[in-house]
């Protein structure tokens, strides 16, 4: 009976011991969201980064291209080059995201505006025609009064090209026979499809 008992005993005491020292992923030495720490000395666990950390993809060296501006003031440059792929680029976005309240010519009459939102100025009055390109990025990025940012819609490159024809639209506005080069003038007088 003696001799029985002994590995029977050796067994729940081993068992025991192993259960205390299980160290599952659930239980691991770890530290929760705020919670106190008495290793650092600011008795927070929580670090603080490190001065002049940037997130990845937050560098954003480039002013110009991501702010509008150049030294602190809107530019009237565009951070690339402003080709038909571009315009055609410009053109498709502008009417999907600006034209239901700025109208597909922008003189802000958008279907929204039809039914009842807040008029926007004209793109065609005084004040818009001489604001920078910057301007128009900036106003796409950040926002307007009561116009909501599209920063999170329109990236940053379709926001530049959405610019670049809003100053086309501006440039058509008031433009006259003399601007059209010569030898496409007699375009001018055929229906618009054979224009295509
Ligand atoms: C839902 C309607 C709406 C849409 C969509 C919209 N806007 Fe506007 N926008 C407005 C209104 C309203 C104002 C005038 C806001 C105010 O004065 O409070 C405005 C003002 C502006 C102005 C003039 C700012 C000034 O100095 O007066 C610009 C430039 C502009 N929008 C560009 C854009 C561009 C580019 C897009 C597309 C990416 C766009 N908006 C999409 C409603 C809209």
């Amino acid at each position: 009976m003696r001799r029985n008992f002994l590995p029977l005993a050796a067994i729940v005491a081993l068992s025991v011991v192993v259960a205390a020292c299980r160290q599952d992923m659930h239980d691991a030495p770890r530290y929760d969201p705020l919670e106190a720490s008495a290793f650092f000395p600011n008795g927070s666990a929580a670090r603080t980064l490190v001065a002049n950390t940037v997130p990845r993809g937050f560098l954003r060296e480039d002013e110009l291209l991501y702010t509008g501006k150049v030294s602190g003031q809107f530019a009237d440059t565009f951070p690339m080059a402003v080709t038909a792929d571009v315009m055609a680029r410009g053109q498709e976005r502008y009417n999907v995201f600006c034209s239901p309240c700025h109208g597909r010519t922008g003189v802000g009459n958008g279907m929204i505006v039809q039914r009842g939102f807040r008029q926007p100025p004209s793109y065609h009055e005084q004040r818009l025609r001489e604001a920078p390109a910057g301007y128009f990025f900036d106003v796409m990025t950040n926002g307007f009064g009561a116009m909501q940012d599209y920063a999170a819609q329109v990236p940053v490159a379709d926001r530049w090209a959405i610019a670049a024809y809003i100053r086309a639209l501006q440039l058509s506005h008031s433009a006259t026979v003399a601007d059209v080069p010569a030898d496409r003038r007699g375009d001018l007088d055929r229906p618009a499809q054979e224009n295509q």
